[in-house]
């Protein structure tokens, strides 16, 4: 710590600490990414199969159109590596199963239709964009009837 000699012992941490790598830590529950992100994201995205989004009216949003597809999409997509943070929970309190082989495989199920659907969405594919909506809802299902209210129970949420 040749560099920091005559630093105060506080600043000398806070020089340090300032270096260390960012931190990647889940901030919410599942329910909320899922409520933030992937409800929405479905919404956007399975529209588009069915109007074109040039013709839906932009309700002041200046990212509306195809443009607001493919962010949608990218954004399912980059919903997969949040999913799989370790430390997350779920609303119930129980931890999020990131280390069970089905919900691993989901969450990339997830990265792959939203990447498949950011590439429809740039070539305004809405026949692509119908089928990947099915794929995708297909993949929310599978995980909802395993992870979701088992038995209709919130407190059987998220156990592995
Ligand atoms: C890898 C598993 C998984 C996938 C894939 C998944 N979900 Fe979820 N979802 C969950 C779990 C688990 C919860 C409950 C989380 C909690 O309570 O914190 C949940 C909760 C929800 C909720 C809130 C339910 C409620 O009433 O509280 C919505 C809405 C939702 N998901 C939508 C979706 C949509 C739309 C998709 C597909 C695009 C999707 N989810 C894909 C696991 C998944």
């Amino acid at each position: 710590m040749k560099l920091l000699d005559g630093v105060p012992a506080l600043l000398a941490t806070m020089l340090v600490g300032a270096c260390q790598a960012p931190v990647i830590q889940p901030h919410g529950t599942v329910n909320e990414l899922m409520i933030g992100i992937l409800e929405p994201g479905t919404n956007v995205v399975g529209n588009a199969a069915f109007q074109d989004p040039e013709a839906q009216p932009s309700l002041g949003n200046p990212y509306a159109g195809w443009p607001g597809v493919e962010s949608a999409a990218v954004a399912m997509a980059e919903s997969a590596g949040l999913l799989l943070i370790p430390g997350r929970a779920c609303s119930n309190g129980q931890p999020a199963p990131v280390d069970q082989e089905d919900w691993i495989e989901w969450t990339a199920d997830l990265r792959e239709t939203g990447l498949a659907s950011y590439e429809a969405a740039r070539r305004k594919d809405q026949d692509a964009l119908f089928d990947l909506s099915e794929r995708l809802l297909a993949t929310c299902t599978d995980c909802h009837v395993r992870y979701l209210d088992v038995d209709g129970e919130p407190g059987n949420r998220c156990m592995p």
